[in-house]
C-alpha cells in the first residue's frame, strides 16, 4: 500500500478504486491546499493526484523523497515543473481526450453567447427592459458563414472546427498543415478562439499588438489558459472598442479579484473555468487520473503520460 494525497474531492467512483489499493488522504477543502500544506502532504507521499491549481515545482519535489507519481486531473500541465519531475524520475500523467468534446461545446457556447449578446439580452428580460419587439436593439453578429480563427489546432481546436462546419463557417488556423501565421489569422477572423497550451512561447501571445491586429468587429474566446491573453491589454481593447467582445472561461489569476476592472469591461463574458464541467467528462477525468496513479504505483508506465 502506497501513501497517496489527493488535493480535492472528486466526482464519481474513481477514488474508491484508489482507496481499495492504497492509503488515500483527500484534502477536504473547497479551496486548494495552500503550498505549505501541499508540500507537507507531498513529503511523505508516493503518489499525488493534483489539479491545475496545485503547483508541483522543484521545491515541492525536493522535499518529497518518496514521490513516484503525479497524476494531474487536467489535460493541461503548466502547473507542473516537468524538468524537475524528470530529474527526479517522477512519472507525470494527464487526462487527455475525455474532456475534448465538453470543452469544445463550451467554446461554442461562449462564441454564440458573445455573438448574440446573451448576457445583455438576459439582463433586459429579467430587469424589466423588455418593452416590446425592437428592430434595432440587441443586435449581434451573424455566426453562420463567419470566419473562425483557431489558434492551436490540437484535439480541442479540431473539435471546435468540427462544430463550426455545422454553421458553414470558414475555418482558418495557426500551426501545422495549412496553418496561417498568427497576424494573418487575427486580421481575417470574425471569431478568434484559443486552444494552445500555456508555455513560455504562448504567455501573452494575445497582447496589445495582437489585439490591434484583430478586426474591430471580432470576438475573442479563450477556453485554454488565462495567461495566454495579456488581460490589461484586453480590457483596454474592449473599453476602446477596438474589438467587439470577448468570452473567457479562463483568466489570470483565477479567480480574478472582484474589483478587477476587467470584470466591468463592456461586451465581456466571464465564466469560472468550466470547459470540462460535464458530469461525464469530470468522472472520466477522475478515472484516467486514478488509472495513471495505479499504474505508476505498480511500477508500470502511466497509460496517459505527459511527455513534456
Ligand atoms: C484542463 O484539463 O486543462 C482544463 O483546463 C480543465 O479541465
Amino acid at each position: 500500500m502506497a501513501r497517496v494525497f489527493v488535493t480535492r474531492q472528486l466526482p464519481g467512483p474513481a477514488l474508491q478504486r484508489l482507496r481499495a489499493r492504497h492509503q488515500v488522504e483527500v484534502w477536504p477543502g473547497r479551496l486548494p491546499p495552500p503550498p505549505p500544506e501541499l508540500r507537507a502532504a507531498a513529503a511523505t507521499a508516493e503518489g499525488l493526484l493534483t489539479l491545475l491549481t496545485d503547483v508541483v515545482d522543484a521545491e515541492l519535489l525536493a522535499g518529497a523523497p518518496s514521490l513516484r507519481a503525479v497524476a494531474n486531473l487536467a489535460v493541461g500541465y503548466d502547473n507542473i515543473d516537468l524538468q524537475a519531475t524528470r530529474a527526479r524520475g517522477v512519472q507525470v500523467g494527464n487526462t487527455p481526450d475525455v474532456l475534448t468534446e465538453a470543452t469544445a461545446d463550451l467554446t461554442f457556447t461562449l462564441l454564440l453567447a458573445a455573438a448574440r449578446r446573451l448576457p445583455e439580452a438576459l439582463a433586459a428580460a429579467r430587469g424589466g427592459d423588455w418593452l416590446t419587439w425592437e428592430p434595432a436593439r440587441h443586435l449581434g453578429a451573424e455566426v453562420h458563414g463567419a470566419t473562425l480563427g483557431i489558434v492551436g489546432m490540437g484535439r480541442i481546436g479540431s473539435a471546435v472546427a468540427r462544430r463550426a462546419e455545422g454553421f458553414d463557417m470558414d475555418v482558418i488556423h495557426t500551426g501545422r498543415g495549412e496553418g496561417l501565421p498568427l497576424p494573418e489569422l487575427l486580421a481575417r477572423a470574425d471569431f478568434v478562439t484559443l486552444h494552445c497550451p500555456l508555455s513560455p512561447a504562448t504567455r501573452h501571445l494575445i497582447d496589445a499588438r495582437a489585439l490591434a491586429q484583430m478586426r474591430p468587429s471580432a470576438i475573442l474566446i479563450n477556453t485554454a489558459r488565462g495567461p495566454i491573453v495579456e488581460q490589461s491589454a484586453l480590457r483596454r481593447a474592449l473599453q476602446a472598442g477596438t474589438i467587439a467582445g470577448a468570452a473567457l472561461d479562463v483568466t489570470d489569476p483565477e479567480p480574478p479579484p472582484q474589483d478587477d476592472p476587467l470584470l466591468s469591461a463592456p461586451n465581456l463574458i466571464v465564466v469560472p473555468h468550466i470547459g470540462s464541467a460535464t458530469r461525464l467528462a469530470r468522472e472520466r477525468m477522475a478515472a484516467l487520473a486514478v488509472e495513471n496513479l495505479l499504474a505508476a504505483l505498480d511500477g508500470d508506465p502511466m497509460p496517459h503520460p505527459v511527455r513534456g
